[in-house]
């Protein structure tokens, strides 16, 4: 048996209507509270439509649950940040168009200065899609200097690089002081490799894609090891029918499977001790906030992933899992 203290998933998305119904009870099962995306149709860009999704969440999740709110980047005032300040845990910032809904986002990176500045005053914390325009593999990398600017032009500002994929993103939480990341479950337990090395397996498709084998060991070694690095599973389902499809959606569903396959990856890199760290400490400390109080419990039984949620493929569907979540 592993029990958990308040664990965290801070990067989902639980999407809306049926689909929201499905997947938010597979989150709210595993964690205390949730890192809430606001790429909807449309973005989730005002108080209004803050309130109306929580409830909403609320209601899908079935049982004690604590989503923490977030905006989508825009220009937004300073009347307007205040009055969110309450309410929400941080504002993420998407580029324009480089992924799912994210057409709304930010297309010049200049203009982000002057809504920066005001959410480094009322320490409201900065969430980024850490990516470029360029060529796929090195997206993340060419963005970094952006981050890299925003963090020394605001220093006062907490800054977290959303799913993390390589060696260079990692580095850059040594430079920079207030520059934190979210570690997804995915990109801990694969390569593009996986994705396309063999047949191509459109249920392991997602953005940032997964990178190099040593991508992968500066993420593993930053999730055992790193104080400024987090859980953020990156859940982000989508119906088959949008999967298996000429143009297939980035995203992979891992609600499901998460604790129980961090788990299995942490024991079998001799590290169980410090996952309690790694789902939840250290994103209280990055976040400068106290988490809901909420025992999760593991058993070490064996159990087999099923092929599908309703319309939804989950990740590692058909293996066979060691550690399950009790009660
Ligand atoms: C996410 C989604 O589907 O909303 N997709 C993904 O591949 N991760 C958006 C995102 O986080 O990029
Ligand atoms: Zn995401």
């Amino acid at each position: 048996m592993l029990t958990l203290h308040s664990p965290l998933d801070m990067h989902v998305h639980l999407r809306q209507g049926d689909m929201l119904s499905l997947v938010a009870p597979h989150t709210a099962r595993s964690f205390a509270a949730a890192v809430v995306m606001p790429n909807l149709t449309p973005p989730v860009t005002t108080m209004a439509q803050v309130r109306e999704y929580r409830q909403a969440i609320l209601q899908a999740a079935g049982r004690p649950f604590t989503p923490l709110m977030t905006l989508f980047f825009r220009e937004y005032s300073r009347a307007e940040l205040e009055e969110a300040r309450p309410h929400v845990i941080g504002v993420k910032l998407y580029p324009a168009g480089m992924t799912t809904n994210s057409e709304a986002g930010l297309a010049d990176m200049d203009r982000a200065a002057p809504t920066l500045e005001i959410m480094e005053d009322l320490g409201l914390p900065l969430l980024i899609h850490g990516e470029g325009c360029g060529f796929v593999m090195d997206r993340e990398a060419e963005f970094l200097p952006v981050v890299e600017r925003w963090a020394r032009a605001f220093p006062k500002l907490r800054i977290v690089l959303e799913h993390v994929t390589t060696v260079d993103g990692v580095a850059l939480l040594d430079r920079c002081d207030n520059v934190f990341a979210t570690v997804t479950l995915h990109h801990l337990l694969m390569t593009l490799d996986d994705v396309i090395g063999g047949l191509m397996r459109p249920h392991l498709f997602c953005k940032p894609v997964a990178k190099r084998p040593e991508d992968r060991a500066a993420l593993r070694e930053a999730a055992l090891n790193h104080p400024k690095a987090f859980f953020g599973s990156d859940t982000a389902p989508h119906p088959v029918s949008a999967k298996e499809a000429p143009g297939c959606a980035a995203g992979i569903f891992s609600a499901p499977v998460a604790l129980p396959a961090l788990t299995a990856l942490f024991e079998e890199l001799g590290a169980l001790d410090r996952l309690q760290a790694f789902v939840s400490d250290r994103a209280c400390a990055a976040y400068a906030f106290a988490p809901p109080e909420r025992e999760v419990v593991l058993e070490r039984r064996a159990w087999t992933v099923p092929e599908r949620f309703g319309p939804v493929v989950p990740y590692l569907a058909g293996q066979t899992l060691n550690w399950k979540v009790v009660g």
